[in-house]
């Protein structure tokens, strides 16, 4: 069989750093990053594909700094919306299929069963409104394209919560945890396989518009951060750690500048019966990551 060739864009965050080794085994993967690539930069992204020609574009690069987006709406806005609406126009130029990634903070929270992908989004903060206007530039742009919906991504490395409370356990006796805010906490690495995976599906078929459309994309289960962050804890031996307690705290006791959903769980059925791929609940995703060298 012909090898794909896969443009992988972010190849240095916390999901691109995984896709990176994940999609190893489908193509000929083409990774980059910042500097390398500035997607403030429309004409440069595009010219990136438009001269690679890939058969597959993955952008796992975006703005992701929740408070700060509040203080720099454009860059965030260049970043997750304008550049994935140009990357999404050039693939389709070229008829190479766009995989992109979107977040649970387009939903506001009100709900209180798991989200589905037809639930109306209405983000709360200027990253969830930029990556929703991203979500919508990719599918405007009108050729093949999958998006998955991430929710709560950590893992070994980059910046993220199991990382933070790793550290703060170390040397803080007591951690102050929000408990009323409810996701499902999601290992970087089983985004990077179960999107590898599903690539493969959409390559072996033979009409991959079939698959076109948005795809939540989480472990099973859900909790809030002072049930995340109380496993973390215990799972660092009591002689390692200084933290002795966990408190719970609602989020107006933890101001912060962009207002997060008081729950954002998804409900991944649509990815089971389309890809027949299911993570695993998050309490064992913890335990995979932190069984990890
Ligand atoms: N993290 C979460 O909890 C979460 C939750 C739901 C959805 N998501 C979505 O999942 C995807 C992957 O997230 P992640 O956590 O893996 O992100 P991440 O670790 O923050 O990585 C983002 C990557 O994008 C790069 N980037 C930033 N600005 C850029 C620019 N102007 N030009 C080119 N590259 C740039 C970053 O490079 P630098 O490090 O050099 O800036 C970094 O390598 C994103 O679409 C994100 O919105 C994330």
């Amino acid at each position: 069989m012909h090898q794909p060739k896969i443009l992988l864009i972010g190849k240095n965050g916390q999901v691109g750093w995984e896709l990176h080794r994940t999609l190893a085994a489908v193509g000929q993967v083409l990774a980059v990053d910042y500097p390398e690539i500035d997607l403030t930069d429309a004409a440069a992204a595009r010219a990136l594909v438009l001269e690679n020609r890939p058969t597959v574009v993955i952008n796992a690069a975006a703005y992701t700094a929740v408070d700060k987006a509040e203080s720099e709406p454009k860059l965030a806005q260049q970043i997750n919306c304008a550049a994935p609406g140009v990357l999404a126009e050039a693939a389709k130029q070229t008829g190479a299929l766009m995989v992109h990634y979107s977040t649970d903070y387009v939903f506001d929270g009100a709900k209180s069963t798991p989200y589905l992908e037809t639930d109306s989004p209405n983000p709360l903060g200027v990253y969830g409104q930029t990556k929703l206007a991203g979500d919508q530039a990719v599918r405007a742009a009108g050729g093949d394209h999958l998006i998955f919906r991430l929710c709560w991504v950590y893992g070994a490395r980059g910046q993220n919560f199991l990382l933070t409370i790793r550290r703060l356990a170390c040397d803080r006796e007591t951690l102050r945890v929000v408990s009323d805010q409810f996701g499902c906490p999601t290992w970087s690495r089983l985004i990077a396989e179960a999107t590898t995976l599903a690539l493969r599906q959409v390559l072996a078929a033979r009409e991959a518009s079939v698959y076109n459309g948005t795809y939540h994309l989480a472990a099973g289960g859900s909790t809030n951060w002072h049930g995340f962050a109380s496993r973390i804890v215990e799972s660092i031996p009591e002689a390692e750690r200084r933290c002795r307690q966990v408190a719970a705290i609602p989020a107006a006791e933890y101001p912060t500048a962009a207002k997060r959903p008081a729950y954002s769980v998804l409900d991944c059925g649509k990815l089971q019966k389309t890809f027949g791929l299911q993570l695993p609940a998050w309490e064992e995703c913890l335990r995979l990551v932190l069984d990890t060298p």
